[in-house]
């Protein structure tokens, strides 16, 4: 499976004669199982209408900052937080200076602004402009924020000059755009993730469980596995599909679970606990299913075994990262927990109505001894990525090892 499959991607179309790539650029995303949005400039429209985007991508075209019917579909904060990679191709000279300088004049710029997905350039423009000055200045400025420049590629241009500064063809452009996910960060790590909830039985028919979904840990598997990692994925009753290149172990209950961490976890150089573990398990679990005879029926629940501080507790251990769902003073809790188990980084997360457990979005507090990193509202997938960023980052000083940063944080 491709690394582009079920990622967002937000395509900027730019007023050049290459904008017609663009078209295919957007099949051949769609092709590799993308989602993709488009927006336009009021110049690339001269050159591609709307709707050819809008056929291909499947959805209407954004245009325009202002106006309050896309807004309310989807408004430009919305876009810029659903995109996993934002791609501009073509990218024009003025495109470039643009970003440069920070406008927010037209809403492709805008989105490029509040947008914390990694972004993509493919220039193209005449090999003149692509040497002046002013636009080598532009490039590595960008270059310097972590901006990624696919191309421009030499051949033969639309103006009948020859040189540099050709728009790459769609497929170089997906194997660019694949690489920023593909990030290398944890190549040659084991990695062990928990996600989802587990069940405790009360009878043949009925459990004690909660509301995780498991979008966060599998989420947090998949960008391990991206990030170059062999990842183990330890998961409760969830229905999710397993990540690409991602060993799954289902489990149901805390015991299981425990125990098929504790078969995983021996060699692994990461464990990274997401799942909402029950804390405690009903005694004396019925063998058939319990009567309905009293007006109450009380269940006696006895301690489950603490999975993240066990591992935590192993010598040798791996690099160990805790989830904290709270409902109240997050930091102050998660912090406790983060001592309390011995962790080397907690990820703690505000939990209730429509918060934290079974939601698309999420937002991590990052903390660890001397450190703490705020990850705001995003996707589950963007957070893990993110995550993960943090974690080669510590696991690099924790080691003394360097991991080489290819891209900025994806
Ligand atoms: O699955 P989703 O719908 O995407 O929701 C994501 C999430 C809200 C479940 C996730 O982001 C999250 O916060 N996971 C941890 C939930 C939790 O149980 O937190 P806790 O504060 O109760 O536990 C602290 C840590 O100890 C967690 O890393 C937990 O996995 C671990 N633990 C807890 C109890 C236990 N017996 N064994 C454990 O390993």
């Amino acid at each position: 499976m491709s690394s582009l499959a079920r990622k967002h991607i937000l395509l900027g179309v730019t007023g050049g004669i290459a904008a017609y790539k663009a078209a295919e650029l957007t099949r051949r995303l769609r092709q590799a199982g993308a989602e993709v949005r488009v927006a336009m400039t009021a110049a690339a429209q001269g050159f591609v209408t709307p709707l050819t985007f809008q056929a291909l991508s499947g959805h209407p075209v954004h245009t325009d900052l202002m106006d309050p019917a896309a807004e309310a579909a989807m408004g430009h904060i919305e876009l810029a937080r659903w995109a996993d990679a934002v791609l501009v191709a073509p990218c024009t000279a003025d495109f470039m200076a643009r970003l440069v300088q920070g406008e927010a004049d037209d809403l492709l710029a805008t989105l490029c602004l509040a947008s914390r997905a990694p972004l993509a350039l493919a220039p193209a423009m005449n090999p003149q402009m692509w040497a002046h000055p002013a636009t080598r200045a532009n490039r590595e400025a960008l270059a310097e924020r972590g901006v990624t420049l696919l191309g421009p590629a030499a051949g033969e241009m639309a103006c009948g000059e020859t040189g540099e500064g050709r728009m790459l063809e769609p497929e170089a452009l997906l194997a660019g755009l694949a690489e920023l996910f593909e990030t290398g960060r944890l190549a040659g790590r084991r990695v062990v993730v928990t996600a989802g909830p587990t069940r405790e039985p009360i009878d043949p028919v009925r459990y004690i469980s909660n509301r995780s979904s498991g979008r966060m840990g599998f989420a947090v598997a998949e960008a391990a596995a991206e990030a170059g990692a062999e990842v183990v994925l330890i998961a409760g009753p969830v229905a999710l599909e397993t990540p690409a290149r991602v060993t799954r172990v289902d489990v149901e209950t805390a015991a299981q679970m425990h125990a098929a961490v504790m078969k995983a976890v021996p060699g692994a150089d990461v464990f990274i606990a997401t799942a909402a573990v029950a804390d405690y398990r009903v005694e004396g679990v019925a063998a058939q299913k319990i009567k309905k005879t009293g007006e109450t029926l009380e269940l006696r629940l006895t301690r489950n075994p603490d999975i993240l501080a066990d591992v935590a507790a192993r010598e040798p251990r791996p690099f160990v990262v805790g989830f904290a769902a709270e409902t109240e003073r997050l930091i102050e809790h998660a912090r406790e927990k983060l001592d309390r188990k011995g962790l080397d980084l907690i990820a703690a997360n505000p939990v209730g109505e429509g918060q934290g457990f079974d939601t698309e979005d999420n937002c991590l507090e990052l903390l660890w001894a001397g450190g703490q990193r705020s990850l705001p509202r995003a996707r589950k997938s963007r957070l893990a990525r993110e995550l993960v960023a943090v974690i080669a980052e510590r696991l690099g000083a924790e080691t003394g090892k360097v991991i080489p940063l290819k891209h900025r944080t994806p």
